[in-house]
C-alpha cells in the first residue's frame, strides 16, 4: 500500500471532504448470490454480464499465467452462453502506458507505440490461438480509452476526490507504486552497495519526491467496508475477501494518481495540466468502463461486471478500483474473481530464470483443447499450482485419451453397434425403481448401475454449481469421475460378449450402449466451455444437433423416467477418428529441448 502523502503543500486549496458515493439511479440492488444450485434459477436468466481478464502489460510476450486468467474467464463466458443466461461480453486487452513500457521500449531500441503494437498483436494472437472467445479487445493507447479516462478524471475532480500534494516515498518502477518502509527489505549487491527492494516482488525501489495529484482514498475506508459487508461474494473465493477486509482494517492512505510528465511521458496527460501524466493504474482500471462505452453507453452493462484477476493485482481491483468508482459516482463491480499463480517446477516463472512457459509452444505440443483442459483441470484459484510437462502428459493421456476417448471408441465400435445408430433403451432391462438399495433388481441392471445412473444424473447441477463458485477444476474432477464410472459400467457388462441375434440379449446390449451414449452426450455437453473443439467432435459423432447442446435443456436418460428420447434410432454422425490422441512420453523432452 502507498505510504501516507505529506499533507498538501503550500498555496494549494485545503482538501474538501468528498461527497458521499452516489449510486446511479435505477440500479438494481446488488445481487446477493447465496450459492450454487441456483445457477440455472430464474434470478439468473437473461441479464447482461461483462466478464473481463486483466489487461496485460505490453512489455513482454504472453505466458502461461496470462493464458490461465483468460481461460478461466473464457470458460465462464462460454458456459453462460450455453445456459442462455442473457447478453454477455468478454473483454481482454493490453495495458500500454507507464514507465515499464517506456523503459522496455528503450531497452528494445524502439518507440513505445511500436513496441505496444507488436506486443498487443502477440496477445491477440495467443488468445485467439487458444480459442479464447473474447468479444472485446481493448488497447489503452486507443482514442476511445483515452477519452474515457479523461472523462473519468473529470468526474473525480468535479466531485472533489482529487487534490494536489507534494509526495515523497520509495517508488518501485516495475510495480508502478510507492511502498511503505514496512514492505521493504535491504539488499547488498556484488560491489557492496546496499539498496532497497520490495518485500513482495523483490524489485528495487528509489526515493522519489514529486508534486502529484492525490486521490482521497482514505475517505473510502468505511464505504469500502460497507460494500464488502453487504456483498460477501464481491471478492471471491473467500480467502481473498478476507485478505481485503484485513487490509481495510489498516490505515488507508491517500493515493498518488499522477506522475510528473518530465519523468513519464508515455501516458495520458492530466486534463488541464500538461505537467502531469495520469498514473498508469488509474488509466488501466478504467479499461473496464471504456469497453462498455463510458461515458455514454456503459449504463447498459455497468455494474454487471465480473473481473477475473490474479492475486498480484487484488489490491488494485478490490480496494482502489471500487473506491475510484464510488468517487466518480459509479457503483463498484459486482464481483472480483481471484486466482493464484502458476509456478514452474516449484519456482516462480521469470525471465531471468529462463523458465517462462510459452503458451504457443504448449498448444503446439498438447493441442488447444489438451492445454486448455490441463490448465483448467489443475488450476486451483485458492492456491498456487505447479507446472511441469510430465503432469500434462499424464493428465491428458489418462482423462482425455484413455477414459473419454476410449469410452467413445468402444461404445461406437461397429463390432458392437453395426447399424451405427443411437440404440433403444429397454425398460424391462433397466426398470425404474424408487430405491435401488431396498429392491432386488428386477431387470438386468445391478445396484451398482443404479448408483452410477444417479451420479451422472446429478452431474449437470453439480457442474453448474462449481462454475458458479469459480471452481472449474472441481467441475472437471466430477466429470472425470463420472467418465470413469461409465467405463466401469461398460466394462462390467461386457457388451461385446452379448449375442445380437438373441432377442433378449439384444435388448440388454442396446440398453448398455444407449446408457453409455447418454452419458457421453452429457459429458460432451458439459465439457463444451472447456474443450470446445473436442466436445464438438464428440457431440457430432453422437449426432447431437447444435440446438441440442444447450445447458438449460440438458436431459439425461429420459427413457428411464418414461419420457421420450429424441436420439433413439437416430443415425450416428460419421466417425472422424480418435477423439484425443495419446501423447508420447518423448514429447516432454522435445519441449524441454526447445526451451534450452
Ligand atoms: O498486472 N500465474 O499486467 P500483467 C497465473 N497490466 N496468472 C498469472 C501469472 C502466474 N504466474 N503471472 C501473471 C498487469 N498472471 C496489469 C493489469 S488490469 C486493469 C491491469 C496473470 O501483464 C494474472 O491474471 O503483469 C495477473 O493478475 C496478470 O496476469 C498480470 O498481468
Ligand atoms: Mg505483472
Amino acid at each position: 500500500m502507498a505510504p501516507a502523502a505529506s499533507p498538501p503543500a503550500g498555496p494549494e486549496q485545503p482538501p474538501r471532504p468528498p461527497p458521499p458515493p452516489r449510486r446511479t439511479r435505477g440500479r438494481p440492488p446488488p445481487l446477493r448470490r447465496s450459492s450454487s444450485a441456483s445457477a440455472s434459477g430464474p434470478g439468473h436468466r437473461c441479464r447482461p454480464l461483462l466478464l473481463s481478464t486483466p489487461i496485460f502489460y505490453a512489455n513482454g510476450p504472453p505466458h502461461l499465467g496470462h493464458l490461465y486468467s483468460a481461460l478461466l474467464a473464457d470458460a465462464l463466458h462460454r458456459q453462460r452462453g450455453l445456459r442462455g443466461a442473457g447478453p454477455g461480453r468478454f473483454s481482454t486487452g493490453t495495458d500500454e502506458h507507464g514507465l515499464k513500457i517506456q523503459q522496455a521500449a528503450a531497452a528494445a531500441g524502439t518507440s513505445p507505440p511500436e513496441l505496444c503494437a507488436r506486443v498487443s498483436a502477440l496477445f491477440r494472437q495467443a488468445l485467439t490461438q487458444a480459442a479464447v472467445s473474447f468479444t472485446d479487445f481493448i488497447r489503452t493507447s486507443e482514442p476511445r480509452h483515452q477519452r474515457a479516462v479523461c472523462h473519468f478524471w473529470g468526474a473525480l475532480q468535479e466531485r472533489g476526490a482529487l487534490y494536489k500534494g507534494s509526495y515523497e516515498g520509495w517508488y518501485c518502477t516495475p510495480d508502478e507504486c510507492f511502498l511503505p518502509e514496512s514492505q521493504l527489505a535491504e539488499r547488498t549487491d556484488s560491489q557492496g552497495r546496499t539498496y532497497k527492494v520490495s518485500l513482495e516482488t523483490g524489485h528495487e525501489v528509489h526515493w522519489t519526491k514529486e508534486e502529484n495529484y492525490m486521490f482521497r482514498l482514505s475517505a473510502f475506508r468505511d464505504p469500502l467496508q460497507k460494500w464488502l459487508r453487504d456483498n460477501p461474494r464481491a471478492v471471491f473465493p473467500d480467502p481473498f475477501y478476507q485478505r481485503v477486509l484485513h487490509w481495510l482494517g489498516d490505515d488507508l492512505p491517500d493515493l498518488s494518481v499522477s506522475r510528473e510528465r518530465s519523468r513519464l511521458q508515455w501516458g495520458i496527460p492530466v486534463p488541464g495540466d500538461s505537467t502531469q501524466t495520469i498514473y498508469v493504474w488509474v488509466d488501466a482500471l478504467v479499461n473496464y468502463l471504456s469497453v462498455v462505452g463510458y461515458p455514454e453507453t456503459h449504463g447498459e452493462w455497468w455494474p454487471a461486471a465480473h473481473h477475473v484477476v490474479g492475486k498480484d493485482i487484488l489490491k488494485f481491483h478490490a480496494v482502489y478500483w471500487p473506491a475510484l468508482l464510488m468517487a466518480a459516482g459509479l457503483p463498484p463491480p459486482e464481483q472480483i474473481l481471484v486466482h493464484s499463480h502458476w509456478t514452474v517446477r516449484g519456482q516462480k516463472m521469470s525471465k531471468s530464470l529462463g523458465n517462462v512457459i510459452d503458451p504457443s509452444a504448449c498448444i503446439g505440443q498438447y493441442t488447444v483443447d489438451g492445454f486448455r483442459y490441463f490448465l483448467l483441470r489443475q488450476g486451483v484459484p485458492e492456491r498456487d499450482c505447479d507446472y511441469y510437462d510430465e503432469k500434462v502428459v499424464k493428465v491428458l493421456n489418462s482423462e482425455l485419451a484413455d477414459a473419454l476417448g476410449g469410452l467413445l471408441n468402444r461404445s461406437t465400435a461397429l463390432s458392437i453397434n453395426p447399424s451405427n445408430t443411437y440404440p433403444y433403451f429397454s425398460e424391462s432391462c433397466f426398470p425404474k425403481i424408487l430405491d435401488y438399495r431396498e429392491t432386488k433388481a428386477l431387470g438386468r441392471a445391478s445396484a451398482e448401475d443404479y448408483e452410477f445412473v444417479v451420479s451422472v444424473a446429478s452431474l449437470p447441477l453439480q457442474v453448474a454449481s462449481y462454475f458458479e463458485d469459480f471452481q472449474i477444476y472441481k467441475a472437471l474432477e466430477c466429470i472425470a469421475l463420472c467418465v470413469r464410472q461409465t467405463n466401469g459400467f461398460f466394462q462390467r457388462h461386457r457388451p461385446w460378449k452379448l449375442n445380437r441375434n438373441h432377442p433378449a440379449e439384444k435388448l440388454w446390449l442396446d440398453t448398455i450402449i444407449h446408457v453409455t451414449l447418454e452419458c457421453l452426450r452429457v459429458f460432451g455437453t458439459l465439457l463444451q466451455p472447456v474443450i470446445p473443439c473436442t466436445a464438438d467432435k464428440l457431440l457430432s459423432r453422437l449426432a447431437v444437433e447444435p440446438e441440442e447442446r444447450g445447458l438449460s435443456n440438458l436431459t439425461f436418460l429420459p427413457r428411464y423416467n418414461g419420457k421420450p428420447c429424441p436420439f433413439e434410432g437416430r443415425q450416428l454422425g460419421p466417425d472422424t477418428g480418435v477423439l484425443f490422441h495419446r501423447l508420447e512420453k518423448s514429447s516432454q523432452h522435445q519441449i524441454e529441448n526447445k526451451r534450452l
